[in-house]
């Protein structure tokens, strides 16, 4: 059954031109562009967005990097969107990341990982919900 998951071009990637790129392979994997938006984010909506992570050594070097320039707000469907879009992601550090993945292509660190996906249904709902309006979601 379709599922909706949210993700972020992180703004290393999209400081480096890496939009484009991005975009057709997550087409090119048969998940369907429900809304898209390109912004720049305050440091306390990253803090918002990021709650669960509160009181983590990264906490405040994340938050500072996701608003320290543009990036790209995603609302994507497919059959199994959630987990087939970690998978099309790859391991949050690139170093671990399979070949063929988006972080091993276009992330560079742990931290300057190119892009987000929920990681789960509820977590998908709070962060969809969090950038987008239903109206959005078309
Ligand atoms: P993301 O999927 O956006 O969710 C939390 C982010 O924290 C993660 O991607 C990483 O980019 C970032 N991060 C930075 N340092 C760490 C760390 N040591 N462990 C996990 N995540 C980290």
């Amino acid at each position: 059954m379709a599922q909706r998951t949210f993700s972020i071009i992180k703004p290393d990637a999209v400081r480096k031109g890496s939009t484009g790129a991005i975009l057709a392979e997550i087409e090119k994997a048969g998940f369907k562009i429900v809304a898209i938006k390109k912004q720049s984010i305050s440091k306390q909506q990253a803090e918002g967005f990021y709650h669960v992570h509160l009181g983590k050594p990264f906490f405040k070097g994340l938050t500072e990097f996701m608003s320290s320039g543009p990036l790209v707000l995603l609302v994507l469907e497919k059959d199994n969107a959630i987990a087939d879009l970690r998978k099309l992601m790859g391991a949050t550090n690139p170093a671990d990341a399979e070949e063929g993945t988006i972080r091993k292509k276009f992330a560079s660190s742990m931290g300057e990982n190119a892009i987000h996906g929920s990681d789960g249904e509820e977590t998908a709902a709070f962060e969809i919900g969090y950038w987008f309006a239903g109206y959005e979601l078309i």
